[in-house]
């Protein structure tokens, strides 16, 4: 089915200037992007968007990391889009991603991973609603 997933550009990949040939990765893996803003998330934000990560010990590392520049947050359509958005992310730790995978291919760590993608639909729904209003999202 098609479906929507939400997708972050993380400060790591805009600093390197790096919007355009992520969204291109995401693209040519067959995901549209239907809604797109370039933001500097405040820290009651990231804090707020990572609250299930608070207990672990990188909380506060991440919280720094997510607002040490700008992000640019999406809302990635396509068929099965959680997954499609996942498999060309790679893995979380750059060190264990596939080749050709974004994270691969341009992350610097583990923290500075380039991008944030929904793990399921139920969360993309609340993850897209923490950024975007309705009709800000033309499908
Ligand atoms: P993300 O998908 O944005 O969700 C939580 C983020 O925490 C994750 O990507 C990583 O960038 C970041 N992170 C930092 N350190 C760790 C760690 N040790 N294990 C997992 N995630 C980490």
């Amino acid at each position: 089915a098609v479906t929507r997933t939400f997708s972050i550009i993380k400060p790591d990949a805009t600093r390197r200037n790096l919007t355009g040939a992520v969204t291109k990765a995401l693209e040519d893996a067959g995901l549209r992007v239907v809604a797109s803003k370039r933001i500097h998330m405040t820290r009651e934000q990231a804090e707020g968007f990572y609250a299930v990560h608070k207990e672990r010990p990188f909380f506060g590392d991440l919280v720094a990391f997510m607002t040490s520049g700008p992000v640019v947050v999406q809302v990635l359509e396509g068929e099965d889009a959680v997954k499609r958005n996942r498999d060309i992310m790679g893995a979380t730790n750059p060190a264990d991603a596939a080749e050709g995978t974004i994270r691969k291919s341009f992350a610097e760590s583990i923290e500075a991973n380039s991008v944030h993608g929904s793990d399921s639909d139920e969360n993309a729904a609340i993850e897209i609603a923490f950024f975007f209003k309705p009709e800000e999202i033309v499908g």
